[in-house]
């Protein structure tokens, strides 16, 4: 065994200088070069983080080349089997999982918490029927900010620790009204004898006109979807939550960040985007023509629900939406064309040495929209769902970050390669 230390030499001034490695509970250990620069003058160069840990985190771990996931410690698939979504909220928060009456607790503040203040209401009638859902989302999570301002210090635990409760709470309402808002329906207000899930689909889908009964397959299934996405360490959107709160700035505010970052198609806006690689395929028989799109360097178009960064192997939590589509589909007696068009294209993809080469294998949206469809969830709400789940994750990931010992402001280097120093042109001299 060698020392903990990595030796640097800059070739060009001959200076050496040794930086500490650190090692954690799982994973790579990391070389410690925060005092690079002071040392050699020099930054590192890492774009999209291929080889930079950004920070120390206790919350989740994910082992890309073993497909596995853990949150505190626990591996997703116990999880999934034997907890729900608030009691793996309150273990991400908490760092343990609760005793009877903490979690009794929990759900009892998380259900007082989930109405929104009638002043926000307003808010939705001010956006366009047509707009996307996650556009409406990253507006309204940001307008929290304005509306419950009572508690916005960061430094005080208590404050972190309503807003928090407060994020997790309100999130399905917001959800549900930017989506009754886009049809034109009225808002349901939430039911305290509900469940977290149960809630949500009865704000989705109960009218004031009748009784509404929540299907008990749905409101299972719909939990197991949240409980998968509630964290995943430190993806592009916690990123973005963590250094947006590095400056301090409120956690409404931050998850906001965190919203619009999910959003795109190469992060959480896959899981919709799934769904129309899907419709867009139809028939099993042209699966081969967009599997050799994909493929193909000169087109853009990629396997949407493929691939991932730090997963080399089959993401497990799309082993776990996988089994439970067949569950789904079968006891709500759903033939969805677009689940057999999905597993085949899986298989071939799967066998196919471009995929095999790259490690692309299926990642947790690629089945998830098909279950979220035999719910009844239309496609636009798929990221507005991924949302629900993953608030818990950004403000966990966002506590964590504003109780570390040392406060740092975010703020990455980088190589300028513009124009060097020059001096100011007269218009009259410009060509
Ligand atoms: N289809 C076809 N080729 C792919 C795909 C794909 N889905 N994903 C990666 N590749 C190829 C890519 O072209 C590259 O090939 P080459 O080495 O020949 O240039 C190689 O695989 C490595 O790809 P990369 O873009 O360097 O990998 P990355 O780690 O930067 O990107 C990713 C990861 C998830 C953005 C990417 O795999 C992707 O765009 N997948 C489709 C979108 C998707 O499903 N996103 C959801 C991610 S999971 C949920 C979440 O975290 O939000």
């Amino acid at each position: 065994m060698g020392k903990d230390t990595v030796t640097i030499t800059d070739n060009s001034t001959g200076k050496t200088v040794e930086f500490p490695i650190k090692r954690g509970a799982h994973g790579p250990a990391v070389m410690d070069i925060s005092t690079l620069y002071k040392e050699l003058k020099m930054f590192t160069y890492d774009p999209g983080f291929l080889s930079t840990a950004s920070c120390e985190s206790k919350i989740t771990f994910i082992d890309g080349e073993k497909g596995v996931l853990l949150y505190r410690g626990y591996p997703i698939e116990q999880l999934a089997e034997k907890s729900d979504f608030l009691e793996v909220c309150y273990l991400l928060w908490h760092g343990e999982l609760p005793t009877r009456k903490e979690i009794a607790d929990y759900r009892h503040q998380i259900n007082h918490h989930t109405m929104v203040h009638e002043g926000l209401r307003d808010f939705y009638q001010g956006f366009r029927r047509d707009a996307h859902p996650m556009s409406v989302m990253v507006g309204v999570v940001g307008a929290l900010s304005a509306f419950y301002h009572d508690l916005l210090d960061v430094h005080n635990e208590c404050s972190r620790e309503i807003s928090a409760q407060r994020l997790v709470a309100k999130m399905p309402t917001i959800a549900a009204w930017a989506y009754r808002y886009s049809r034109g329906e009225p808002f349901a207000y939430p039911r305290n004898n509900l469940s977290y899930t149960e809630n949500f689909l009865h704000m989705m889908y109960s009218y004031p006109a009748e009784e509404y009964e929540v299907n008990p397959v749905a409101a299972k299934a719909m939990d197991l979807i949240f409980l998968l996405h509630a964290d995943h360490e430190q993806n592009a959107s916690t990123s973005t939550v963590r250094l947006a709160g590095s400056s301090q700035a409120n956690p409404f505010a931050c998850v906001s960040a965190g919203v619009g970052t999910l959003w795109g198609p190469a992060h959480g806006g896959a899981n919709e985007a799934v769904i129309n690689m899907l419709k867009a395929i139809g028939d099993v028989k042209n699966i081969a023509r967009f599997v050799e799109k994909a493929k193909d360097p000169d087109d853009p178009f990629r396997l949407m629900g493929f691939g991932h960064r730090v997963y080399k192997n089959y993401d497990p939590r799309a082993k776990i939406i996988r089994k439970q589509c067949f569950e789904v589909l079968e006891s709500m007696k759903v033939d969805d064309p677009l689940f057999e068009i999905a597993m085949k294209l899986e298989e071939i993809a799967l066998k196919d040495e471009y995929f095999i080469q790259r490690k692309l294998y299926p990642n947790v949206d690629f089945y998830s929209g098909i279950i979220q469809r035999a719910i009844g969830i239309p496609t636009s709400m798929f990221t507005v769902i991924f949302t629900i789940g993953r608030t818990i994750g950004w403000i966990s990931q966002w506590n964590e970050m504003i109780t570390e010992k040392v406060q740092r402001i975010g703020r990455p280097r980088q190589l300028y390669v513009g124009a060097p120093n020059r001096d100011y042109l007269p218009i009259d001299q410009r060509k």
